[in-house]
């Protein structure tokens, strides 16, 4: 099947970058948020994006304007009725995913293929709650979505070959990589990224080396773009309390449980760069103090 017209659910940091690839890519696309604040904050992470694409020449100023042109927001989750594919992106909260989902198989018509860019709950259960669990995937971006290359396919228990090879080439239409995991907690890359974070938060509580150190011995030892204290403030931490949490109830195993630390932080706010602290303190233009 050819998917010409795309849907996204959620105009959220993930969201918008989805959303922005894709009418990079040529589709046409709707996106939907809850209020019009929040997709005044959408346009804004999207007009700023383009921008930095733009001022690195990997796109002329014109098309820019055209991708832009190809998208537009809605409040109406009914306005994603006519597109071929929707790819979820709301809070990473089951209930809420759910409820989308059921709404949007009311919605959309048969064929219309539904992805859920969720990074840690099981596809099956949102699959289930639909009457299309054989069009029913997950597509996993990562953040920042219009620089990263890789898109997670993943392939629930119900899930058809034939949207996986429909998805499969539809993410090397967006001119990224896909690679296709199984419906498991964290699919490859969290599965992998989660304990290694969660780890590092250990190594600092246990008074091994200072955030700063540890940082620098990654990406210097290891080639990493950013040290693992400047991913979790990049990602927010309250993200990866939420995914270590999913973690430890689905393999019950220690080095999936987030430590102490981490959910300190997040009750007292320090969330990363979105707050202006976390591992690190952030100015309003989110660089490092
Ligand atoms: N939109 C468009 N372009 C962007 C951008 C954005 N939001 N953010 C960065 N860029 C571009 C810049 O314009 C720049 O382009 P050129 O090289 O062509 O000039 C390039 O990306 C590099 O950016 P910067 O020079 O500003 O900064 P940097 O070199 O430090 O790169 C980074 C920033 C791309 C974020 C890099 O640090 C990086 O790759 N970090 C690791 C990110 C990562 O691991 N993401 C995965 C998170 S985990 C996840 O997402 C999974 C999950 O489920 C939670």
């Amino acid at each position: 099947m050819a998917i010409e017209r795309v849907g996204v659910a959620g105009f959220g940091a993930m969201g918008s970058g989805i959303a922005q690839v894709c009418a990079q890519a040529g589709f046409q696309v709707t996106v939907r948020e809850i209020d019009q604040a929040a997709i005044d904050r959408g346009w804004k992470g999207v007009d700023t994006s383009l921008a930095r694409v733009v001022k690195a020449g990997r796109m002329s100023e014109d098309d820019a304007k055209a991708a832009r042109g190809r998208m537009r927001a809605s409040t109406a989750l009914a306005d994603l009725k006519d597109s071929d594919l929707v790819i979820e992106a709301v809070l990473e909260i089951a209930d809420v995913k759910r409820q989308v989902f059921e709404e949007l198989d009311r919605i959309c018509p048969p064929p219309t293929i539904f992805a859920s860019n969720t990074s840690s709950l099981p596809i099956i259960d949102m699959a289930i709650r639909t009457k299309r669990p054989d069009r029913f995937a997950g597509l996993h971006f990562f953040n920042p979505a219009p620089v990263m290359q890789l898109v997670e396919v993943v392939r629930a228990l119900t899930t058809s070959d034939e949207t996986i090879e429909t998805l499969r080439a539809f993410v090397q239409k967006l001119g990224k990589t896909p690679v296709v995991s199984k419906d498991v907690a964290g699919f490859i890359v969290n599965r992998l990224l989660v304990p290694y974070m969660l780890d590092a938060i250990r190594v600092l509580e246990q008074g091994i080396a200072t955030a700063d150190d540890i940082d620098t011995a990654v990406k210097l030892g290891l080639r990493h773009p950013m040290g693992p204290f400047e991913l979790l403030d990049y990602t927010g931490l309250d993200i990866s309390l939420h995914v270590g949490d999913v973690f430890f109830e689905e393999f019950k195993e220690p080095r999936m449980a987030p430590p102490a630390l981490l959910r300190r932080m997040v009750a007292a706010g320090h969330l990363g760069r979105k707050t202006g602290k976390g591992f690190y303190e952030y100015d309003e233009k989110g660089n490092r103090r």
